[in-house]
């Protein structure tokens, strides 16, 4: 029986993660191990918490003694990791905060799995969930490849381009089986009010300003996170030991539309007249180093593993603004406290 470790699940993607697998493999164990960072959030798991394929541990992926009694109390077979320190932003104040855990905690993480599984490593799969920030930024008209080389320019990249090559190495030097996947960002519910879209619904709700850095002109690749959830389960199951698999949903945006788009959806849903939210658009200064565009070639997990995108960003987009607007009793929470003094140092300075 597959008892599968998944690190960070109780934070925005991991815990789609972890509601998919523990409602699609009842028969796999399911342990969710999440130190509860300011981004961690229990309330997002709320559906699956009382499975009885679904346990809790709250740890820290530094905690190497405590890592392995978990591996050895619940026999942990596979690992997903995507515990991180995850916010650009928050990289630029503190470095190190990134270097401990994206860096450290990954090797620390490694070294536990391959202690754990050192009788038959072939049996066991160590599978980290990455980013195409890893590749750097285009100022083309060209896509990321899995092949492309890696070009971090902000330190949460180069925190997850160095956890990237130490997956990389220890499949090499100690014969672990890895698999790594880079996707493009993420959009959806359970989404910290930090990030862009969130920030942006919460703001436009609250008549606040939508602060824009620089001109808008930055452009991403947002794929749905159930969409990435999906994509993977199907590289857990399906993906070739060593291989790296790029997701993306081919679909690319420049900041500015994107909250002109959020802007307009949410006056027609807070009956407000057309044009009122986009008064709430402030040019703030632009983020250090900036990357300018992310695009994601996702043709190899589309031909190799037969996963592509479900949802059209249209749709997608309904579904995230819809879960704001009915869960606010989630914003609140989140919102409050620790969320606003963050939100103050970085806005007022
Ligand atoms: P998140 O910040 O929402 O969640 C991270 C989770 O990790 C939180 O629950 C937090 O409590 C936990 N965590 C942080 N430090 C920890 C530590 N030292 N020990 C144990 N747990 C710790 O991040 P996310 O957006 O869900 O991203 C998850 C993973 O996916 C990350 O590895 C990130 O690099 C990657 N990723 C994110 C995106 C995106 O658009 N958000 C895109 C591609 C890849
Ligand atoms: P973010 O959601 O932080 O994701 P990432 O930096 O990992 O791509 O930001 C998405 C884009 O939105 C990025 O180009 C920075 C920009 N942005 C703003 O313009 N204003 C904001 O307040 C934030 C948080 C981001």
């Amino acid at each position: 029986m597959k008892s599968i470790l998944i690190t960070g699940g109780a934070g925005f993607i991991g815990s789609h993660v972890v509601s998919l697998f523990v409602e699609k493999y009842p028969e796999y164990k399911i342990v969710n191990l999440d130190a509860l960072t300011y981004a961690g959030n229990l309330e997002n798991l709320k559906e699956v918490e009382g499975a009885s394929n679904y346990h809790f541990e709250k740890a820290d992926i530094q905690d190497s003694e405590t890592l392995k009694k978990i591996f050895q109390e619940h026999g942990i077979t596979d690992v997903i990791h995507l515990a991180a320190e995850s916010h650009v932003d928050r990289s630029i104040s503190d470095p190190l905060a990134f270097v401990a855990t994206n860096v450290m905690g990954t090797v620390n993480l490694l070294n536990v799995s391959k202690e754990a599984w050192s009788d038959n490593l072939n049996e066991h799969l160590f599978y980290h969930v990455s980013t195409d920030e890893v590749y750097g930024s285009l100022h083309d008209d060209s896509f990321f490849l899995e092949t492309t080389p890696y070009d971090p320019q902000s330190p949460y990249s180069a925190s997850k381009a160095s956890s990237d090559h130490f997956v990389r190495a220890y499949a090499n030097t100690y014969k672990m089986r890895t698999v790594i996947s880079n996707c493009s960002n993420n959009y959806g519910p359970n989404h910290f009010p930090e990030k862009l879209i969130p920030l942006c619904i919460n703001n436009i709700r609250n008549n606040k300003p939508l602060p824009i850095y620089g001109k808008g002109e930055n452009v991403r690749d947002w794929l749905f996170v159930k969409d990435h959830a999906r994509a993977i389960d199907t590289v857990f199951h399906k993906g070739k030991s060593g291989d790296t698999y790029n997701i993306g949903g081919f679909n690319e945006w420049k900041n500015i539309d994107i909250v002109r788009l959020l802007c307009q959806k949410m006056d027609e849903k807070l009956g407000r007249e057309k044009g009122t939210s986009e008064k709430l658009i402030t040019f703030v200064k632009d983020r250090a180093g900036h990357d300018l565009r992310y695009a994601i070639d996702a043709t190899k997990i589309k031909e190799e593993l037969d996963w592509e995108p479900s949802l059209q960003f249209e749709e997608g987009i309904e579904i995230t603004i819809d879960w704001y607007l009915n869960n606010q009793d989630w914003l609140d929470h989140v919102t409050s406290g620790e969320y606003q003094s963050y939100y103050e140092e970085h806005y007022q300075s």
